[in-house]
């Protein structure tokens, strides 16, 4: 399953509800990315300079570490891409890369939000390293800066600053949301409107997902 929408949609909130539901993994190349930008390794360095200024990390480096990720055993039952594809390219290679292993990408959702909303969403946002997201009003922990999960101390992203921000959503409108009109020609696309409550969002995809 891909996740796909603009910056702030819901992709990483929903993605690691239905990683615990489905038991399947939840990756994120964000989070991989970020992982590496903490630890600082070369990697890390590299995407640091495209994050902070809202752009995409380049395809080659991107598609690599998918690749990579694809080979542990944890992704033999499925998993759920978050975050990736962005590009045209970055999707052609996906679909390549799942066919060698006899595998086809088997829903695509989408999640819809204006660009109005996300800019007002982002600015509320806390992040663990963990993986799990929580926002100030709409999500929060149980425990003011504290993750529900691992306990761990909540934090601020550096690219969701307003400027940033509003640079990641021309980037997405640019590059990312072709992929929508890519996978409506495979008939793999579910709409869900990301407005509505996260739950809600949860269920509709849970039910599509029973469907298939
Ligand atoms: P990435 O980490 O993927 O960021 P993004 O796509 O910009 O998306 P976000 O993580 O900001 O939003 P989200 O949809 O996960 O929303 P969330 O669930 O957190 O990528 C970061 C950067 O890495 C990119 O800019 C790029 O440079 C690089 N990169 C990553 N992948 C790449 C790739 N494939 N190719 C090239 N470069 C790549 O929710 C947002 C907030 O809203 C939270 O506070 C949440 O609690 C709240 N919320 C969620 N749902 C609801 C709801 N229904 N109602 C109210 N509030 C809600
Ligand atoms: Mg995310
Ligand atoms: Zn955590």
């Amino acid at each position: 399953m891909i996740l796909l929408g603009p910056p702030g949609a819901g992709k990483g909130t929903q993605a690691a509800i239905l990683s615990q539901t489905l038991k399947i993994p939840h990756i994120s190349t964000g989070d991989i990315f970020r992982a590496n930008i903490k630890s600082g390794t070369e990697l890390g360095v590299i995407a640091k300079r495209y994050i902070d200024e809202g752009k995409l990390v380049p395809d080659d480096i991107t598609i690599g570490i998918v690749e990579d990720r694809l080979k542990s055993d944890d992704c033999i039952n499925g998993f759920i891409m978050d975050g990736f594809p962005r590009t045209i390219p970055q999707a052609e290679m996906f679909d390549q890369m799942l066919d060698k292993h006899q595998k086809a990408v088997e829903l695509v959702v989408n999640i819809q939000v204006p660009d109005e909303a996300i800019i007002k969403r982002m600015s509320g946002r806390r992040m663990c390293a963990c993986g799990r997201t929580y926002h100030v009003e709409n999500n929060p922990p149980q425990k003011e800066g504290l993750c529900d999960t691992c306990g761990g101390t909540l934090y601020i992203r550096d690219d969701d600053r307003e400027e940033t921000v509003i640079e990641r959503l021309k980037t997405y409108h640019q590059q990312t949301s072709p992929l929508v009109a890519y996978y409506e020609a495979k008939k793999l696309v579910l709409n869900v409107d990301g407005m509505k409550p996260i739950d809600e969002t949860t269920k509709e995809i849970l039910t599509a997902i029973e469907k298939k």
